[in-house]
């Protein structure tokens, strides 16, 4: 079954093509420079950017894979969540297509196809435990099925890639700011007792990352010279001073330490096959090592997508929406977009 794959939530306009098991292609269009300059995503320039771009990127797609667009037998869209002006771009382009084609439309919780994304690749053993890392969200799942998921714990308040944008922000790193402090803190060793572990001293699988960004924010108050200056470039080549590294490398420790115990903590509780790590933040050089560690400490192998499929893109939409559609399930035109925030229902249809 030839799927495609539509990708609209936040700040990635991205379009892909699944044939059964293989990726023909992707086509990814990221905004972050347009947002960039002002320090995070903004929704009303993201939704206009994603209707500009989403059917040059069609055509682009199908002229690369010899694809026709009568080929395509299914259309997988995020449904949430995310922007809702965003999600509104990509579920009207899929719906056009659907009603023009008379094709199944498979709505795709995003955060779903973010923990399927490695099945891409590699087959995932069932039971698995899930860690779901990104810009919006923290959550571990236990993961009977693909078609199956049950939320553990969940953050509080930010997420651990808000935590990581926003001391990115406070020490005026650009914007999303997890991969430079992922870089900078590959050149230092952490200093443990430099900020908390956060959210530990609790029987519950839940997170909290507020606090360790306030303690960031106290902390650059007191060593203002760790704030880079305003005229600085800071791109791949860019070197930190070795006090803002080891200021990066202990604020990444404590979060990667956070992730990991409370993980820990599941797996005693839950015995399963496998351990998922997946969204933007499970591109974390530190993250991956330390779930890693752990994975083999249980005996269970660690499952990651490939760096190209943890930040935000259409390849796992148009995979889970061909698991989707594999067992049956589809939506009809009428499929509503769900913001962040509110549940995402199980409501497919299923075909006979
Ligand atoms: O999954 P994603 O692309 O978008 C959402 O659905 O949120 O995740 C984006 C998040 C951003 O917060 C970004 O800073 C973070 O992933 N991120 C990282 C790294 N690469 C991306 N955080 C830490 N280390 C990285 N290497
Ligand atoms: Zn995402």
């Amino acid at each position: 079954m030839l799927c495609l794959g539509i990708e609209t939530s936040c700040d990635e306009t991205s379009l892909a093509l699944v044939d059964n098991n293989s990726l023909l292609g992707q086509h990814t269009y990221s905004q972050i420079d347009m947002h960039s300059v002002f320090g995070g995503v903004v929704p009303e320039i993201a939704s206009r950017e994603h209707l500009n771009k989403l059917y040059p990127l069609y055509k682009s797609l199908l002229n690369e894979t010899r694809v026709s667009h009568k080929d395509i037998q299914a259309v997988a869209v995020t449904r949430g969540p995310g922007l809702l002006g965003c999600l509104l771009i990509g579920l009207s382009f899929a719906k056009g297509i659907c009603l023009a084609r008379n094709i199944p439309l498979i709505g795709v919780n995003h955060l779903y196809a973010h923990l399927m994304a490695p099945g891409l690749k590699q087959q995932i053993m069932f039971p698995a435990m899930g860690l779901l890392v990104s810009g919006g969200h923290t959550n571990i799942y236990l993961i009977k099925s693909p078609f199956e998921f049950k939320l553990l714990g969940r953050t509080l308040d930010d997420a651990a890639g808000e935590a990581f944008d926003k001391a990115a922000k406070t020490l005026n790193i650009p914007y999303p700011g997890g991969v430079f402090i992922d870089r900078f803190a590959s050149l230092s060793t952490p200093d443990e007792k430099m900020f908390p572990r956060p959210y530990l001293d609790n029987s519950n699988l839940d997170f909290s990352f507020s606090g360790i960004k306030t303690a960031m924010v106290y902390h650059v108050r007191n060593n203002p010279d760790l704030i880079l200056d305003q005229d600085s470039v800071i791109d791949d080549d860019f070197i930190p001073s070795q006090k803002l590294a080891a200021v990066c490398a202990s604020y990444n420790w404590s979060i990667a330490q956070s992730l990991s115990i409370k993980v820990k903590r599941a797996l005693k509780k839950n015995p399963v096959k496998s351990l998922i790590l997946a969204g933007g933040v499970a591109a974390n050089t530190l993250i991956r090592k330390t779930l890693n560690n752990l994975a083999h400490e249980h005996n269970l192998e660690l499952v990651m997508p490939e760096l190209s499929l943890c930040t935000d893109n259409a390849a796992m939409v148009a995979w889970y929406g061909y698991l989707l559609a594999q067992k049956g399930l589809h939506h009809s035109l009428d499929l509503e977009a769900i913001p962040r925030g509110k549940p995402i229902p199980w409501d497919y249809s299923e075909s006979e």
